[in-house]
């Protein structure tokens, strides 16, 4: 086990109706003037918008408001709240949403005080040692980000989408997180976030670090407690314990527990991204097309943590099969589950007929490095192959 420092400060507020307490929490944390970041609607449709408005009212802070935020967001969202931060002396965002709503807000909190091109502090030219403080209302479990220190944005000249990391600086100050608001969740973006929040632990669990027993079990329990949960939130999307117990997991994958004492992997993340930024397809159902691809060719040289993998999380009984056999079928049955809550595992079943190959290494290693990855260091030939594999 590596040395490591873990710290994850966020305040978590779980529960039913804890959406109440918005106004509450931002007033403990000493909030003035607020600006609410939320996405496309849904928000609205649900009445939460209107709720976590009124509890900032009770709690006599003023507020204004940014929506519209998409999928996938880009850079233009997050200068037009700079903006709305410096023309309005706004001290505290609220981000109302998903990952997308969160990681808008982080980079607002990020560049609005900052002199220079936001886009700095995600190219990597600049570190940011000072940040707007962010709260979170959470609509959907998947991205982490209510936990972590990250944000993921798109520049769009170019469609380059990069992920800033910060160890503290963006990480949510609070995190409210009612199980109910994520019911009204199509089954699609649902399964996206179960996808995503295991391919969170994946990055962390695929390690050459020994002797972490500790955190492979963490992560091998959190695997397996989504796998049972999974197929309850997709057959009832009001089960609140099912959905509580998958929220709940979502956090946990991405909160750096999981990749305490160890190095971490994230090549399948930055393969996904180039999918998502040059063909906009929801970031969940690009890794489950990516994350068996991934295992098939990595365990072909490094074969270990796939096959430990197969076996305690994907049950594959070892006995008296070969290894190249159980990693096989553990990867099968990976498979079967995305199929079995709805998501694509090829390609074209994205919707990605002809993928343009050329254009996804090289923008992949040209943005990431040349290796990426660390269970396996991957070079452009290796992606290639990667990527020819989820056709
Ligand atoms: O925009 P609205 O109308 O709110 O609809 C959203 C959106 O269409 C909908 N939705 C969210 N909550 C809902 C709901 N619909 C009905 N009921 C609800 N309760 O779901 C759709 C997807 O939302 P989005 O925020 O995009 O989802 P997600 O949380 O999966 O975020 C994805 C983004 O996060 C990035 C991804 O790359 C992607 O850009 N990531 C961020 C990370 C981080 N900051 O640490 C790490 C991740 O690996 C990831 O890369
Ligand atoms: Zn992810």
């Amino acid at each position: 086990m590596d040395n490591f420092i873990l710290r994850a400060p966020t305040k978590y507020i779980f529960g039913r109706e804890t959406e109440k307490s918005a106004g509450q929490q931002l007033k403990d944390f000493g909030a003035k003037n607020v600006l609410i970041v939320y996405g496309g609607g849904s928000v609205i449709k649900s009445g939460l918008l209107d709720r976590v408005r009124l509890s900032i009212d009770e709690a006599g802070i003023n507020h204004m408001e940014i929506g519209g935020i998409k999928p996938n967001p880009t850079d233009d969202q997050v200068y037009k709240g700079i903006d709305l931060v410096r023309s309005h002396g706004i001290d505290f965002l609220l981000a109302v949403g998903g990952g997308s709503v969160i990681d808008t807000a982080k980079g607002i909190a990020c560049g609005a005080p900052y002199e220079g091109d936001f886009w700095d502090f995600y190219c990597g030219k600049k570190i940011v040692d000072k940040a707007l403080p962010v709260g979170v209302v959470l609509t959907i479990p998947a991205a982490g980000s209510e936990g972590s220190g990250n944000s993921v944005i798109t520049k769009r000249d170019g469609l380059i989408k990069l992920s800033l990391r910060t160890e503290s600086a963006l990480r949510p100050k609070f995190a409210i997180m009612n199980p109910e608001l994520t019911f009204t969740l199509p089954p699609y973006q649902t399964a996206c976030g179960i996808v995503d929040m295991m391919a969170h632990i994946f990055e962390r669990y695929f390690t050459n670090t020994p002797d972490c027993q500790v955190t492979d079990r963490v992560a091998e329990g959190l695997l397996t407690a989504i796998m049972e949960e999974a197929p309850k939130v997709i057959a009832k999307p009001n089960d609140y314990q099912a959905r509580a117990n998958i929220m709940w997991c979502g956090t946990l994958a991405h909160n750096g527990l999981c990749g305490t004492g160890r190095v971490e992997d994230w090549a399948s993340h930055f393969m996904e991204h180039e999918l998502s930024a040059i063909y906009d397809v929801a970031h969940g159902a690009g890794l489950a097309v990516v994350n068996p691809a991934w295992m098939t060719y990595v365990a072909t040289k490094n074969p270990d943590k796939i096959l430990q993998f197969a076996i305690r999380v994907m049950k594959v009984n070892d006995e008296g099969m070969s290894q190249e056999d159980i990693i096989r079928e553990g990867i099968s049955r990976l498979k079967e589950f995305y199929i079995s809550i709805g998501m694509p595992v090829t390609l074209s079943q994205l919707g990605i007929e002809n993928p343009d190959l050329d254009r996804l290494v090289n923008k992949l290693h040209e943005h990431k490095g040349n290796p990426i990855g660390n269970y396996v260091r991957l070079t452009p030939d290796d992606t290639r192959l990667i990527y020819e594999m989820m056709a």
